[in-house]
């Protein structure tokens, strides 16, 4: 494993754009584990960037001061329902040979495109079968200290966040994922993700982008008064305190889909889809992001918060 210099942030994006990063990378072998912790030894951890599919990420400087971490650590064990997955192995990849396995527990997630560790640090789901379902323990490589075995417990889920998310952020990154899945009829589960994919391909966009910008609104009583106020009482519908509305149907609501700056747009499908439509910059897409928050912002008060990381110089 070498370090590159000059390393393109546009190939570790989903949205295509990003200039380079100082230096970069790939972490591919088990050997390379044990290289990383020598070869970062001089670097600053804040200067430190951990990349997996990129599915989830938006890079805006032109020249990033950061090493880039790029997982490539892929494949797993497995051992009948118990499953030892190696970080950057691609969720759908995964969730298509569990199924094929016979095996649930994972199988709605076989459409999210990220990979394994980016899922479990944001705690990936889609129709409810969250990433942390069937998840028993995760092996963390901390920048200092080299691999720490943690039980789910010990990981913080709730939704979209997590332990590694938060208080490990910059401080490392998960090496791999045990789950434990249950039996299961493989033709009812495969039939399922075909399923989803149809669904998928009418509800949400195909152009470059990186899923839903936004997290969905948690619906606690201030929440609750500001839809109210501005959409009237029939928007909740049968949705009840302690849940979420739909940051894209928010969007939508304020009339903000289609809306454009240069080549990105907020996607005609699915509000909460930012798309690279015609070539856009890091730029378009930032601003056409600020325009969408302020927006919701200013007709119903609320104020959305980033699923999709930001990184890079906002001063710029
Ligand atoms: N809706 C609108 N207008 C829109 C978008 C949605 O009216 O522009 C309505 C839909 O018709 C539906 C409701 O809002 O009645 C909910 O929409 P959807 O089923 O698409 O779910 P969502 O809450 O908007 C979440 C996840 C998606 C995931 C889907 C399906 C978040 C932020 N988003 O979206 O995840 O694919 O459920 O499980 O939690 C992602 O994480 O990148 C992502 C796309």
């Amino acid at each position: 494993m070498k370090i590159i210099e000059n390393y393109n942030l546009a190939d570790c994006s989903y949205f295509r754009v990003g200039g380079k990063a100082r230096y970069g990378l790939e972490l591919k072998e088990e050997n390379d584990w044990e290289q990383l912790s020598d070869l970062i030894k001089d670097v600053n951890p804040k200067q430190i960037v951990v990349v997996g599919a990129g599915s989830n990420v938006l890079f805006l400087d032109e020249e990033l001061d950061a090493l880039i971490v790029k997982n490539n650590y892929t494949g797993w064990k497995n051992d009948g329902g118990k499953w030892l997955v190696k970080s950057g192995t691609m969720l759908p990849q995964l969730a298509w040979e569990v199924a094929k396995d016979g095996y649930t527990g994972i199988e709605r997630l076989a459409n999210v495109p990220g990979t394994v560790g980016g899922g479990v640090r944001g705690n990936a789901e889609a129709y409810n079968q969250a990433v942390s379902n069937c998840l028993k323990k995760v092996i963390w490589w901390d920048w200092k200290s080299g691999e720490v075995a943690m039980n789910k417990e010990q990981c913080g889920f709730s939704y979209r966040e997590s332990i590694f998310k938060r208080e490990l952020d910059g401080r490392g990154l998960i090496k791999e994922v045990e789950f434990e899945f249950v039996s299961d009829d493989p033709d009812r589960l495969l039939d399922e993700i075909r399923k989803d994919k149809e669904k998928r391909q009418t509800s949400q966009p195909w152009e470059p982008s990186c899923g839903c910008f936004f997290k969905n609104v948690y619906l606690d009583e201030e929440n609750r008064k500001k839809l109210v106020n501005t959409f009237g009482e029939e928007i909740l519908g049968n949705l009840k305190l302690g849940e979420y509305f739909s940051a894209g149907r928010l969007i939508d609501l304020v009339g903000m889909k289609g809306y454009c700056v240069e080549g990105a747009c907020v996607s005609e499908k699915h509000g909460n889809f930012i798309i690279n439509n015609k070539q856009a910059t890091t730029r378009n897409i930032f601003d056409l992001y600020l325009t969408v928050k302020n927006a919701v912002k200013e007709k119903v008060g609320i104020e959305l918060e980033n699923e999709v990381a930001i990184i890079g110089n906002l001063e710029k």
